[in-house]
C-alpha cells in the first residue's frame, strides 16, 4: 500500500485570447499550482492527509487534537492536517490536492452529507483508501474504505427518553410543553441524524409541541443570536435542545440577557449534545440538565484501520464510537475521570 510519488511541477497553461488587443495576437499565462505540485512524501512515513471540518466548537478542537496526538512521527506516521474552514468547497479541494500529491491515505470529515462522488471516485481511482470519520455522506459506500463515528440518530432519541422520564417523574407528564431546537449545520449528517432522532421521539408525545426549530451551525455566536430572535417570538418555552454544547453556551447567554430563567432551578429545561469539559461543569452547577455525549477521539480507530488495511486484513465498514448520556445528577460522578 506504501507508494513513493515524487510528481513534477505542474503548471496551468491558460492561453487566453486578448480581447483588447487588435488582430489575432495571443498572451499566454503560467501559474504554478502551488499545493499540488512537487511534493515528495519520505517513504519511511505512512503519510495520512486529514481533512477537518474547521474550528466551529470545542469539540472539534478536542476532535483534532486527537489526530496530532495519534498520527504522530515517533508511530510512524505524517499528518497533513487541513482545516476545511466550515467550507465544503474548500474540502473537495484539499481532496483534490491530496491525491494529486499521492498520500498514502485520506481521513475525511465531511461539512455536509452531498456532494462527494466526483472527488470519493478520483480517489478510489488513484487507489487512495479513504476514511470517513465522524459525518458521513450520502455517496455509494463502495467508494469509500469505511465510516468510523457516532450513532448520531440514537443521540437525538436518548436525549428525548430523557426529557419523557424526568417530566414524569416531575409529575408533568400530561402537561402541554413547548420545545424550541438549536439546529447544527444544514446538510450535516449530525444535524439530519440528531434531527430525525429527536422528532421521531418528540412525535410520540401528543402534548408536546415544537415552537421553533432553527439552525445555529454548530457555533456558540449563532446559538446566540438565533436564541435572541426566538425569544422575540416565543415567551413559554419549556424546552430547549440544542445539538451541541457551544450553543447552548451561547443560547444560555441569550436568556441571561432576556430574564429567562434555566436549568434545574429554572422554567427552560436544558438539554444538549456532546458533553466537554465546559458542559460538565455547568451540569454541576445545574444550568445544563444534560449532556449526551459525541466522542470526539476517533483517531485511535481510524488508526486501527489503517494498521489493518497495511496487513492486508478486512476493514468493518461501520464502526461506532462508544458514548453516554451525562445529567446535571451524576456529571460529578464521572467529571474526574473525563478525557475532554
Ligand atoms: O459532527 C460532530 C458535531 O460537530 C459536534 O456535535 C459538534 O460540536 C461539532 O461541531
Amino acid at each position: 500500500m506504501k507508494k513513493k510519488l515524487i510528481l513534477s511541477l505542474l503548471f496551468i497553461v491558460i492561453t487566453a485570447g486578448c480581447t483588447q488587443c487588435s488582430g489575432t495576437e495571443e498572451v499566454t499565462y503560467e501559474k504554478k499550482l502551488a499545493r499540488s505540485g512537487g511534493v515528495s512524501y519520505d517513504e519511511n512515513y505512512i503519510t495520512v492527509g486529514f481533512i477537518q471540518t474547521g474550528k466551529e466548537s470545542d469539540w472539534r478542537d478536542a476532535n483534532t487534537r486527537d489526530y496530532q496526538n495519534t498520527f504522530t512521527k515517533e508511530k510512524g506516521y505524517n499528518l497533513i492536517y487541513i482545516d476545511g474552514n466550515s467550507d465544503a468547497r474548500r474540502q473537495v479541494k484539499a481532496m483534490h490536492d491530496l491525491i494529486s500529491q499521492g498520500v498514502d491515505y485520506i481521513i475525511l470529515d465531511p461539512i455536509v452529507e452531498d456532494g462527494w462522488e466526483d472527488i470519493l471516485k478520483l480517489a478510489q481511482d488513484s487507489k487512495i483508501p479513504v476514511l470517513l470519520a465522524d459525518r458521513g455522506v450520502s455517496a455509494d459506500p463502495s467508494l469509500y474504505t469505511c465510516w468510523i463515528g457516532s450513532d448520531f440518530k440514537t443521540e437525538g432519541v436518548n436525549a428525548v427518553k430523557w426529557l419523557a422520564d424526568y417530566l414524569e417523574k416531575q409529575g408533568r407528564k400530561s402537561e402541554d410543553i413547548n420545545l424550541v431546537i438549536l439546529e447544527g449545520t444544514k446538510g450535516a449528517s449530525a444535524t439530519i441524524g440528531r434531527t430525525e432522532g429527536l422528532r421521531k421521539e418528540i412525535s410520540r408525545h401528543k402534548n408536546w409541541r415544537i415552537l421553533a426549530s432553527e439552525c445555529g451551525n454548530f457555533t456558540q455566536g449563532e446559538g446566540k443570536a438565533v436564541m435572541e430572535q426566538i425569544l422575540e417570538k416565543h415567551k413559554d418555552i419549556d424546552v430547549l435542545i440544542s445539538e451541541n454544547d457551544n450553543m447552548m453556551f451561547g443560547a444560555m447567554k441569550a436568556m441571561t440577557q432576556k430574564d429567562v430563567s434555566y436549568g434545574v432551578d429554572g422554567d427552560v429545561i436544558t438539554i444538549s449534545f456532546d458533553a466537554l469539559e465546559e458542559a460538565f461543569e455547568r451540569m454541576m452547577t445545574g444550568e445544563l440538565m444534560v449532556s449526551v455525549e459525541c466522542n470526539p477521539l476517533i483517531a485511535g480507530l481510524c488508526e486501527k484501520v489503517i494498521r489493518q488495511i497495511e496487513a492486508g486484513q478486512e476493514v468493518a465498514p461501520v464502526q461506532y464510537v462508544q458514548e453516554s448520556v451525562f445529567t446535571y445528577k451524576n456529571a460529578g460522578e464521572y467529571s474526574e475521570d473525563r478525557k475532554y
